[in-house]
């Protein structure tokens, strides 16, 4: 067998695998302390994101943004950000695996 015939082979078998995460947003690093990377929340009050609809996500960050929705820390925060931020931010947070499960932290 030729090696291309055998490395389709080596592809058709491998086990499905999750779509691949959009690429780390430059701006992450603004929000893990609190969301962790796979936007669990890390401390009473916070929410989770991890999972969550990516319009939702966006609007949420553009309010905040805007200042139409108002909440410490979130509002500091979303100003440091440019739409791009958020629509990377958004993007990432809607493609993790989101929050299984429940109870106090
Ligand atoms: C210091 C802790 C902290 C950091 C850092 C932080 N957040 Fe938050 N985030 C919160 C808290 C607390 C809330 C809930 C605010 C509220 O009640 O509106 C929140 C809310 C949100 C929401 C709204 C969720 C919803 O269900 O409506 C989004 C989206 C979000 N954060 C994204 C981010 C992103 C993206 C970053 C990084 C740029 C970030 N956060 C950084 C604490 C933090």
């Amino acid at each position: 067998m030729t090696t291309p015939a055998l490395l389709l082979l080596a592809s058709l078998a491998a086990p499905a695998t999750a779509p691949a995460l959009p690429p780390k947003p430059a701006k992450l690093g603004l929000c893990v302390a609190c969301h962790g990377e796979d936007g669990t929340g890390r401390a009473p009050g916070t929410p989770h994101i991890g999972g969550q609809d990516r319009l939702y996500l966006e609007r949420s960050l553009a309010d905040y943004r805007s200042g139409k929705r108002q909440q410490v820390p979130m509002t500091s925060l979303a100003n440091a950000l440019q739409p791009r931020d958020i629509e990377a931010l958004a993007a990432w947070y809607a493609a993790q695996p989101g929050f299984v499960g429940g109870g106090q932290r």
